[in-house]
């Protein structure tokens, strides 16, 4: 875990790498982290030592619920990666506490329970001394693979997200 009064050193570099390498698959333009202040960012590092997993999680106070879109599902053939919007979310804020702003498992890692592992461990370390419950955390903006995360983590196609584009 990197936290925002490490060296800066060491925020420098894993900002660099959340840059060159998550947001870059993400498809982000962006070029920097919007508060570096309230981030704190958890890399899943193997046993061969290699960063395989990366989890941008930020400060946030509130939050909306995807809604249900029954019977939904993505046209064969998609491309999964491509950054279309999966979802349709309540206009409702609720409140909450941790942003998962960025989750990205490298690609020949994926479906081994990492990303499982990076979320629990942001709830229990995110605020001290707490456990954060599936209802206190949201997910920026998910991707389709997000949403299939999320929604299988938080046993819930209800899940919270923020952070989006309206198109209202
Ligand atoms: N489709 C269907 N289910 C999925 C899924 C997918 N693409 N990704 C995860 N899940 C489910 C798993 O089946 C698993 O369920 P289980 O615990 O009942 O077996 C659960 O979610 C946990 O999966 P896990 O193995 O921890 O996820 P992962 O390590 O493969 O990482 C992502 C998931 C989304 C982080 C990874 O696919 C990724 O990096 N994608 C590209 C970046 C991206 O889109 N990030 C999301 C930004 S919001």
């Amino acid at each position: 875990m990197i936290l925002p009064d490490d060296p800066k050193y060491a925020v420098k570099k894993v900002q660099v790498y959340v840059r060159e390498i998550v947001d870059n698959e993400l498809g982000f333009k962006q070029v920097s982290l919007s508060c570096p202040a309230k981030t704190k960012i958890y890399l899943f590092v193997s046993n061969e030592k290699m960063i395989v997993g990366c989890l941008v999680a930020e400060s946030i106070k509130q939050a909306f619920r995807v809604l249900s879109e029954p019977g939904a599902v993505l046209p064969e053939g998609q491309d999964l990666l491509q950054h279309h919007r999966a979802w349709c979310c309540s206009t409702e804020p609720e409140p909450a506490v941790c942003g998962v702003s960025r989750i990205w498992v490298l690609g020949p890692r994926r479906g081994r329970g990492i990303a499982r592992r990076m979320v629990d461990v942001v709830r229990s370390t995110f605020i001290y001394g707490c456990y954060l419950s599936t209802n206190e955390i949201a997910f920026s903006d998910p991707t389709p693979h997000g949403k299939l995360f999320a929604t299988k983590y938080c046993q819930t196609p209800n899940f919270l997200v923020y952070n989006f584009i309206s198109n209202n």
